[in-house]
C-alpha cells in the first residue's frame, strides 16, 4: 500500500465525486489534504465528513488570476488532482457555441491553468481527470470525447515538459456522482440499469473506483504520461 504520510496532495474539485473519494483516498493514506473548488460550503461539508484535517480553499479553475494568485501562495505540493469541471453538453448541431466554449473553458482550460501554475515537488505528479469519451464516441456528447481526448494528450505532452514531475490522467466511464444529480432519480436509475447491463463490469462504477486509479498513478515512481481507463469496460463493450 502507498504511504502518502507527510506529502501534501491538493484536489482541485475535491467537493465533490471523484475528487472527494480521492480526498478520502489520500488522507486514509495519511497524506495532509487539501481540496479546492468554488463552493466553501460543499468543501466545508467534505472536509468535516472526511476529518483528518483536511484544509480548503475556494478556487474557481476559470478565473486566469484566481489560479495563479492561488498557487503563488501555496505549495509546493507533491500531488496535485484535477478532478474540476462543469460541461454543458449535448450534440454539436444543437449545443449553443456559449455553451461549448463554456465547457472546454471549464474542463480543459481549467486544468490547462492548474498545470501552468501549479508548483509541484520533483518527483512528484499531477493526475488529470479526463473521460472514456475520448475513446468512445458518443454521437451526443462529441464535445466532451475532444475535451477528454485534448485532456489526455495534454498530460502526455506535460509528462515531458514538466519532467521529473510526472503527468497522468484517469479516464472514467460512467460514475455514479452528483454530476448526474440533475437528472430525475427515475431517469438517472434507469439510465444506470442500462449501462450496467451492457458493460463488462455488470455495474455503474463508484467515485472510489476512479480514487483508487488516482491513488495508484501519484503513488507509483515510474508511472509517466499514462491514461488509466476505470470503465467497467466500456471502451471496449
Ligand atoms: N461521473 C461520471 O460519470 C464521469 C464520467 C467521465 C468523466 N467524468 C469527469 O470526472 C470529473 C469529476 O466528475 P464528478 O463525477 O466527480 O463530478 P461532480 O461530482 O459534479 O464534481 C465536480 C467537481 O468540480 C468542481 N468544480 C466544477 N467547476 C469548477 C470550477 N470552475 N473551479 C473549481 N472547481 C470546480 C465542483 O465543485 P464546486 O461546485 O464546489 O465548484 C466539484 O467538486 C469531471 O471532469 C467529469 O467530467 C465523470
Amino acid at each position: 500500500m502507498n504511504n502518502f504520510a507527510s506529502k501534501h496532495v491538493l484536489i482541485v474539485g475535491g467537493s465533490s465525486g471523484i475528487g472527494a473519494a480521492a480526498a478520502r483516498a489520500f488522507a486514509a493514506l495519511g497524506a495532509d489534504v487539501t481540496i479546492a473548488s468554488r463552493s466553501q460550503s460543499k468543501l466545508d461539508a467534505v472536509a468535516a465528513d472526511i476529518g483528518s484535517g483536511v484544509r480548503t480553499a475556494v478556487l474557481d479553475t476559470t478565473d486566469d488570476a484566481a489560479v495563479e494568485r492561488f498557487f503563488a501562495g501555496a505549495g509546493p505540493f507533491d500531488h496535485v488532482v484535477v478532478s474540476a469541471a462543469q460541461t454543458p453538453g449535448g450534440p454539436v448541431r444543437e449545443l449553443a457555441l456559449a455553451d461549448a466554449y463554456t465547457a472546454m473553458n471549464s474542463k480543459f482550460w481549467g486544468a490547462y491553468r492548474v498545470a501552468r501554475a501549479a508548483r509541484i515537488v520533483e518527483g512528484g505528479s499531477l493526475t488529470l481527470v479526463s473521460g472514456f469519451l475520448s475513446v468512445r464516441p458518443s454521437k451526443s456528447s462529441v464535445l466532451q470525447g475532444a475535451i477528454n481526448a485534448a485532456l489526455e494528450a495534454l498530460a502526455r505532452g506535460l509528462a515531458l515538459e514538466l519532467s521529473p514531475v510526472r503527468v497522468n490522467t484517469v479516464s472514467p466511464g460512467l460514475i455514479a456522482t452528483p454530476l448526474w444529480s440533475k437528472l430525475s432519480g427515475d431517469a438517472r436509475q434507469s439510465m444506470f440499469d442500462g449501462a450496467a447491463a451492457r458493460l463488462p463490469a455488470r455495474r455503474v462504477g463508484q467515485a472510489e473506483d476512479v480514487a483508487n486509479a488516482i491513488v495508484y498513478l501519484a503513488g507509483t515512481p515510474f508511472a509517466t504520461g499514462s491514461t488509466v481507463l476505470v470503465d467497467g469496460g466500456g471502451a471496449i463493450a
